[in-house]
C-alpha cells in the first residue's frame, strides 16, 4: 500500500521509520517532510495545514492511508477533510482532537467523569481571574486553553508572577487566541510520565511508557522547550501505578469521549503526573509525543500499520501489542540558543556511523539540505540520538556515546538525560 504521512519533525522520521518496515508499505509520502524522512519516503512540498491540497495530493497519487502527526491539522479537522473525500485517514475528528484542542474541554470532562487531575477553574475574563488568583495557593499554574506549540503553561511561584502571567496570557495575547480562555490549576508535584496509546473508539491500547525532559538546561534548568530528550520504559510507571491507570484514566478517558458523542479514533497521549495521592492527568495530547515517539517505536514489534488500520477500521481489541523487553534512550542535540535565537544552516556530519550499528538511530528533527546538496541544521531541535540498550542504564550509555559521531558548529545537548533512572 502507499501511505502518506502528514508532519516534518523527528516525530514523524520515527513514524516514518516504523511505516517503512511494514511488509504491507510499498511507498511512502511525506509532507511536508525533512532530510532524514528523504532517506525512505519521497518529501511532498505541501504544508500540514493544507488540508485541500494534501486531500487531492492523496487522491491523485492513489495514497491508501494517511497518517498524520501533528497537533495543529488535527485540531483543525483535517481528518474530517479526508474522510469527506472518503479517504483513509488515522487521527481523530475534529470533534475528537478537541481532546488537546482545548485544555477548558479536556479539564471539564475529566470533572465529569471523575478521571483524577488537578483542582481547576476556568476563566474567559482577565479580571475575575485576577481576583480569584488573590486568595488562591502558590505555586499555581497557568494554561492557555488552546494550542501553543507547547508553551503555554506557566508555573508561577509568587501571586505577581501569576497577574503578570494572567497579563500574559488574557491581555497581551502572548499566544493569541489560544489565551482567550484560561485553565488556573493547583500545582502538583511527583515524577512524570507518558504514556502513548492506540485507541479505535472503543478499545485501547497503550505503548510503553516513556518520560521527557522539557527544560533547556542541566538538572531541569532554563526555558522549556519541545523536549530535549526521552528514555523508556520509565522506571517509575510500576505495576500498581498502570494498574491504577487502566482501572481510573486509559478506558475511562476513551469512554468519556464515546459518551459525548466525540469517539476519538488514533493516539491519545496521557502525560501523567505521579502524586502523593496516586497518579493524575496533567494533560491530553491527540497525537505521538515528541520525542517520546523516538524511543517508544524503535521498541514496538507490532506491525504499526497493522495497529493503525485496527484503530480506523474498530478492530483493535484483536490487537496485542508487543514491545521488546530492553530500554531506548534519545538525546535532542539542538542548536546553541534554543529555545530562543539560534543559527541555521550549519553543516551536520558523521550520521554514517548510525549504519554501521544496529539499535542506533538518528531522527531528523530540523535539518535540511542545502543549494549544495549539504545536510545542514535548520531548527532549533536538530536531531534526536537514539540508542537501546538491555537496559535504560546501557542504552543511556549507548545514546551518549553515539551523540559523539555527529558534529555541527553549535551542537547543544542536555547531559543528564535519563539521570533520574539512578533514583529508580
Ligand atoms: P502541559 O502542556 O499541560 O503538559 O504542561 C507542560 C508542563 O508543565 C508539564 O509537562 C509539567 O511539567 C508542567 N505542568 C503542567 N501542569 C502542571 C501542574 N498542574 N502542576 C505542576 N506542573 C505542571
Ligand atoms: N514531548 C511532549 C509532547 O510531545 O507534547
Amino acid at each position: 500500500m502507499k501511505v502518506l504521512i502528514v508532519g516534518s519533525g523527528g516525530r514523524e522520521h520515527a513514524i516514518a521509520w516504523s511505516v517503512a518496515k511494514s511488509p504491507k508499505v510499498e511507498k511512502i509520502y511525506c509532507a511536508p517532510g525533512n532530510a532524514g524522512i528523504a532517506e525512505f519516503a519521497e518529501c511532498v512540498n505541501i504544508g500540514a495545514m493544507e488540508f485541500e491540497k494534501l486531500a487531492a495530493f492523496a487522491k491523485e497519487h492513489e495514497v491508501d492511508f494517511t497518517i498524520v502527526g501533528m497537533d495543529d491539522p488535527l485540531v483543525g479537522g483535517i481528518v474530517d477533510v479526508f474522510e469527506a473525500e472518503g479517504l483513509r485517514v488515522f487521527g481523530p475528528r475534529k470533534n475528537a482532537a478537541i481532546l488537546e484542542g482545548s485544555k477548558g474541554f479536556s479539564k471539564d470532562l475529566m470533572k465529569k467523569y471523575h478521571i483524577p487531575t488537578a483542582d481547576y477553574e476556568t476563566f474567559t475574563d482577565a479580571d475575575a481571574a485576577l481576583a480569584y488568583l488573590e486568595t488562591a495557593k502558590m505555586p499555581i499554574v497557568l494554561k492557555a486553553d488552546g494550542l501553543a506549540l507547547g508553551k503555554g503553561v506557566l508555573i508561577c511561584q509568587t501571586l505577581e508572577e501569576a497577574k503578570e502571567g494572567v497579563k500574559e496570557i488574557m491581555q497581551d495575547k502572548k499566544f493569541g487566541t489560544a489565551g482567550n480562555t484560561m485553565v488556573v490549576e493547583e500545582f502538583m508535584t511527583g515524577r512524570e510520565v507518558s504514556v502513548l496509546s492506540f485507541v479505535d473508539g472503543k478499545t485501547i491500547r497503550t505503548m510503553a511508557s516513556a518520560q521527557d525532559h522539557k527544560r533547556a538546561g542541566d538538572g531541569d534548568t532554563g526555558l522549556n522547550t519541545g523536549g530535549m530528550g526521552t528514555f523508556s520504559p520509565s522506571p517509575f510507571y510500576t505495576k500498581e501505578v498502570e494498574a491504577f491507570c487502566q482501572a481510573h484514566i486509559f478506558q475511562a478517558t476513551v469512554d468519556a469521549m464515546r459518551e459525548e458523542g466525540r469517539e476519538f479514533k488514533g493516539i491519545i497521549f496521557f502525560g501523567l503526573m505521579l502524586t502523593e495521592e496516586g497518579p493524575k492527568v496533567l494533560e491530553y495530547n491527540a497525537r505521538f509525543g515528541d520525542p517520546e515517539t523516538q524511543v517508544v517505536l524503535p521498541r514496538m514489534k507490532t506491525d504499526i500499520i497493522e495497529v493503525m488500520e485496527a484503530c480506523v477500521d474498530g478492530t483493535l481489541d484483536q490487537i496485542q501489542l508487543e514491545f521488546e523487553e530492553n530500554a531506548a534512550v534519545c538525546v535532542v542535540l539542538a542548536s546553541d540558543g534554543y529555545p530562543l535565537a539560534y543559527e541555521k544552516g550549519l553543516p551536520i556530519t558523521g550520521l554514517d556511523e548510525f549504519k554501521k550499528h544496529e539499535g542506533y538511530y538518528c531522527f531528523h528533527a530540523g535539518t535540511k539540505f542545502n543549494e549544495k546538496g549539504e545536510l545542514v541544521t535548520n531548527g532549533g531541535r536538530v536531531l534526536g540520538v537514539t540508542a537501546k540498550g538491555a537496559d535504560l542504564k546501557e542504552a543511556r550509555a549507548n545514546a551518549y556515546r553515539a551523540t559523539e559521531w555527529v558534529n555541527f558548529a553549535n551542537k547543544y545537548m542536555r547531559h543528564d538525560i535519563g539521570k533520574a533512572i539512578d533514583e529508580a
